[in-house]
């Protein structure tokens, strides 16, 4: 993978700014720097290492060399100031429907933002909104995927049982092929993010539908409930023992099968 390979890929899908990182600090960090000498909508940055790749809530993301895919988009036209949640969906859509077609086995997202090969964390999504005041100015949307078994550390405690495509296929991973799909796919989606029809396949596409979960908001903190879809905005509905229906946004979330 490197930058010739990036601006075929420009050319094919008329994307703005592309540019590959052997390293980097963070793809989303450059994205923001981009965004503030306002570059292109769908500009596009791929690193094959980030020395302080971060995930929700500050969390570290490891990526070291060769070993996964790091990619930021830039997203600044069209936005939906109301449905910002929604572009956790499109990156999380994007990726679980690429997966899928590459044929990897049981591909769910753990709302929001978790992509899930059998029920382990394969990556993830950081949508991250750039303001100008109080109008949403550019979404970057940043993608890790673990791919080989050197993608994390296996001697630390992770938030969550992680996995890595190579795990799950006898032939070897194209990083190129995967990312292709997955500017194809987020293209795809975002034409329809406003549409019930982007809701749907989000939902359809989610780990723990109608199975009983719950949602850490704290260490002492937590509710249990049924996940039972989502809401227009894109957060998640859950049915409390009560009957109850609630709604619950991704801040400060942290969400189990409680079985
Ligand atoms: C999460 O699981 O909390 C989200 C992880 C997102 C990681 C990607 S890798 C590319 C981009 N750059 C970052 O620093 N983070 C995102």
């Amino acid at each position: 993978m490197n930058q010739a390979d990036l601006e075929t890929l420009k050319h094919k899908f008329s994307l703005g700014r592309v540019q590959f990182f052997s390293s980097t600090t963070s793809t989303n960090d450059i994205a923001s720097s981009w965004l503030a000498n306002n570059t292109g909508h769908f500009s596009m940055i791929v690193a094959d290492e980030q020395t302080s790749g971060r995930g929700r809530f500050g969390r570290v993301w490891y990526t070291p060399p060769n070993s996964s895919l790091a990619v930021s988009f830039i997203l600044t036209t069209g936005l939906l100031p109301n449905y910002l949640l929604r572009y956790s969906g499109l990156g999380s859509l994007a990726v679980c429907e690429t997966l899928s077609k590459l044929g990897f086995p049981e591909v769910q997202i753990k709302w929001p933002n978790d992509i899930l090969i059998r029920g382990k964390k394969v990556g993830g999504v950081l949508a991250e909104v750039n303001w100008v005041g109080n109008q949403p100015n550019g979404i970057i949307l940043g993608i890790g995927l673990n791919i080989t078994h050197t993608s994390f550390p296996k001697d630390i405690q992770l938030n969550y049982p992680a996995t890595y495509l190579e795990a799950h296929t006898s032939l070897p991973v194209h990083r190129m092929e995967v990312l292709e799909q997955i500017v194809q796919a987020i293209f795809k989606w975002n034409e329809k993010i406003s549409k019930p029809e982007f809701l749907k396949a989000w939902e359809m596409n989610l780990a723990f539908m109608n199975q009983p979960i719950q949602i850490l908001f704290s260490q002492k903190e937590s509710i249990e409930g049924q996940l039972f879809g989502l809401a227009e905005n894109g957060e998640i509905v859950l049915k409390l023992s009560t009957g109850k229906i609630i709604q619950v946004n991704a801040s400060e979330i942290n969400l189990r099968p409680s079985y």
